[in-house]
């Protein structure tokens, strides 16, 4: 299983404090070969963070990135080779925050295709709204997101899948099992191969009810993964 923290804009250097105890808790997990824990700061502490998770089975990863491969006059952005040489090994792609500010589809997938490139793996977010989701338009819109961001995208097996409605985000309401259960199963054949996340307020009391989908592979996690102790509960109820 997969529990990645996504931090957004989030954390200074002393945040980094905070992990302490997340190593603290791995290091004596008994499940811990079972789980990858995956944390996504802003891009400012990726490479303290990678230092300090050198000696502990959890990775790194950035939020975004920039499509094109090379350094280039771009004021503001930051490409893959950098955030892989700061330490990172994964890249979120297509969040809806990031969506929302005018990324489109063609956009992600000229990002996928560098990062894929670049050596690192990607996490590949897809959701519809609440007004695509009153239309019944889930499915269109997901087969869509997926078509055009890994169109001609060769090697797929370093993409993770994060399902995140964008009605979910940060606003506390998770979808009803069975229709998650449905929406889980309908990705999962159409990417056989890939892992599939939920992610969109998971915290430390839904993941009871969120772990009953059994074909999950984990969750990306917002807001409750700032906190070093929910996050671990989070962990720790997956497997209870
Ligand atoms: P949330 O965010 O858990 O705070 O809802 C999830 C995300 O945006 O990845």
């Amino acid at each position: 299983m997969y529990f990645i923290a996504n931090w957004k804009m989030f954390g200074g250097v002393n945040s980094l404090n905070s992990l302490d105890k997340v190593i603290k808790f791995i290091k004596s997990f008994k499940k811990k070969k079972l789980i990858q824990i995956i944390y996504c700061p802003p891009n400012t502490l990726i490479n303290l963070m990678s230092r300090k998770f050198r000696n502990i089975n959890i990775n790194v990863g950035s939020q975004n990135c920039h499509e094109q491969k090379d350094y280039g006059p771009y004021t503001g952005s930051v490409n893959c080779r950098m955030l892989k040489n700061a330490g990172a090994k994964y890249v979120i792609i297509g969040h809806s925050e990031v969506r929302q500010s005018g990324e489109s589809n063609d956009l992600i997938n000229k990002k996928i295709q560098t990062a894929i490139k670049s050596g690192l793996k990607v996490i590949f977010c897809v959701g519809e709204t609440i007004q695509q989701k009153r239309k019944k338009l889930t499915k269109k819109v997901l087969s869509k997101q997926i078509k055009l961001g890994l169109n001609n995208v060769k090697n797929k097996k370093n993409i993770i899948i994060a399902y995140e409605p964008v009605w979910s985000i940060g606003t506390g309401i998770i979808p009803k099992p069975l229709e998650l259960l449905k929406t889980i199963n309908f990705l999962k054949k159409k990417l056989k191969y890939n892992k599939i996340l939920y992610g969109g307020s998971v915290n430390s009391k839904n993941i009871n009810q969120l772990k009953s989908i059994y074909n999950l592979d984990g969750y990306l996690i917002g807001g409750a993964s700032q906190d070093p102790k929910k996050f671990i509960d989070i962990i720790k109820k997956t497997y209870i």
